[in-house]
Parts: C-alpha cells; structure tokens; sequence
C-alpha cells in the first residue's frame, strides 16, 4: 500500500446548498456553503446546535449524496462514501465481539491488496494512536479514550487523503480530551492528512485548527473564517491563544440560546 501522495486531499465545497423535507415541508439546512480546503490543512469547524455540521460531514464523506453545488475531493464529484475519506464520530461504534485489531480490520474490509499488507498496516496504526499491545483487547476492556483511539485508528487504516472527524471528544472528560488533541495534532502531522473536525468546543477547534470555520443556524451557514497563525503545538495559556479563542467565542455572543421551555410555552 503507497503512502498518500504529497498533494492529494483538496477539498472544495461551491454553492452547496441542502435541504431536508420535514413533513412535506422543505426545510433548508445548508446554504450557499463555499469552502476550499489544502492537502494537509486542518479545518475546525463550530457552531451552535442544529446549524448543520454534522450535515456538512455526511456530505463530505458521501453518506448524504442529495444536495445542490458542488462537493469535490481532488478535482472529482464526492459521489459517496469512498476509502479515500475516513470518518470518527462520537460514539466510538466499535463492534464489541471483535478485538481491537478485528475492529480497526474492518477499516480495510473494502480496500484492495494482499492480506499481509493490511495486517501490517493495521498492526502500525494501532501504534500510531499509543495502543501497542492491546490488539486482542475487547472494547469492554477499554476506556472511552482508548475506544476513540481505536476509532481513529479504523478511519486512518488505509491511509485516506481526508479524515472528517464529529465531535470525537465530546463524550470525554477534559483530561482525557485535551490529551487526545495532542494526539490527534501528532497524528495528522505524521500521516500528512487533510482534517475537517467539527466541534463546539472552541478552545479545541483553537488547538488543532489552520483555520476555524464559524457557522451560524437556520439556515445553516458560514459566518465567518477565522485564521489561527499560531505554531505548533500550542500554548493554551498564551495570550495570542487566548485572543483568537476571544475573538471566536464573541461571534455567538449575540446569538440566542435554543428557546426555552417556558419561552415556547409562552
Ligand atoms: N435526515 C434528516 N431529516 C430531516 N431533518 C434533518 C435530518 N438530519 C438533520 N436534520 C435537521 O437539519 C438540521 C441540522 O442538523 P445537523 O446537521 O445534525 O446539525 P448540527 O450537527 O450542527 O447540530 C437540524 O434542524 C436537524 O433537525
Ligand atoms: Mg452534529
């Protein structure tokens, strides 16, 4: 198996419009989405609930195909899922009668080439992401961490051009996240990997981020673009740190919380 081509992982979303019917009735989820991603660039993207991240993501892997405007991965219309995109969600989804090493196989269940070679390559990425010596662990055997690091690995096992990543950390507990994060910048590194993390924690979308994509609801769309020139890694403590997480965290100040109980029974 070739390692990912120096160039490859372009990402280009143009007038990407969705929408869902809900009832009968339209309801318009994404609109005039416009973003151009660079091979190894990492794009953290935030935005209250519901203003369709996660959306984006199924568009961009290739689970949801229905859409208006164009998706592209390297020049080519994302027609579906593909093994050239891997994708981590926040439930780990490990199946819990296979171990880890059966776990992160599965990863390759589709790919081509000969069996010692996808049995190479799952046994360095179960390394890559710290786990060296739990291959024939259970996930019951594992903490959720050690479950995401699984996951990661499964997305990662056959050297995808693009990881896409739905708030990975956000069942975590904050230790165990923030050591994630650096694991995750690590890795990314390593691989030479595009990333598209969507999170709404604005202090990990600061860490890991080339650039921070805010999207604002109904209908969901781009608010702004907010460029992270820091060098890596970060220094969460530092004050440039400090005014971007600002500056970011000031672009939901004037938007509402969802409805209250009480204000929609009002
Ligand atoms: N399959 C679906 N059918 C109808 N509406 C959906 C579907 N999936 C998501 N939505 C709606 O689209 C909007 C965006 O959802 P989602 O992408 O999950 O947002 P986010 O991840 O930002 O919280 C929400 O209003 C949600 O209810
Ligand atoms: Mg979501």
């Amino acid at each position: 198996m070739s390692l990912a081509s120096p160039r490859a992982g372009t990402i280009d979303i143009r007038h990407l419009h969705k929408q869902y019917d809900v009832k009968g009735q339209p309801l318009q989820v994404l609109q005039d989405i416009n973003l151009s991603i660079r091979p190894g660039e990492f794009i953290s993207i935030v935005g209250s609930s519901g203003c369709g991240k996660s959306t984006l993501l199924r568009l961009l892997i290739g689970l949801e195909t229905q859409h208006e405007g164009e998706l592209l991965q390297d020049n080519e219309p994302i027609r579906g899922t593909s093994l050239e995109r891997g994708i981590v969600f926040q439930e780990h989804r490990l199946f819990p009668w296979l171990t880890v090493a059966d776990n992160v196989a599965l990863g390759l269940l589709n790919a081509p080439g000969a069996q010692a070679d996808k049995d190479r390559s799952v046994q360095e990425h179960i390394a890559l992401v710290g786990l060296k010596g739990f291959e024939k662990a259970y996930p019951y055997q594992l903490s959720g961490g050690m479950s995401q690091r699984v996951a990661i690995a499964r997305a990662l096992v056959n050297r995808p051009e693009v990881l896409l990543l739905d708030e990975p950390f956000g069942a975590l507990d904050a230790l165990t996240r923030t050591h994630l994060q650096q694991e995750l910048q690590r890795i990314v590194q390593a691989e030479g990997i595009t990333a598209v993390l969507v999170t709404h924690d604005v202090e990990e979308a600061v860490y890991l981020g080339d650039r921070i994509v805010v999207m604002q609801p109904r209908p969901g769309r781009i608010k702004r673009i907010v460029d992270v020139a820091l060098p890596r890694p970060r220094d969460r403590h530092s004050a440039a740190f400090h005014a971007i997480k600002d500056d970011v965290l000031g672009e939901f100040s004037h938007e509402h919380a969802e409805p209250s109980p009480q204000a929609l029974a009002a």
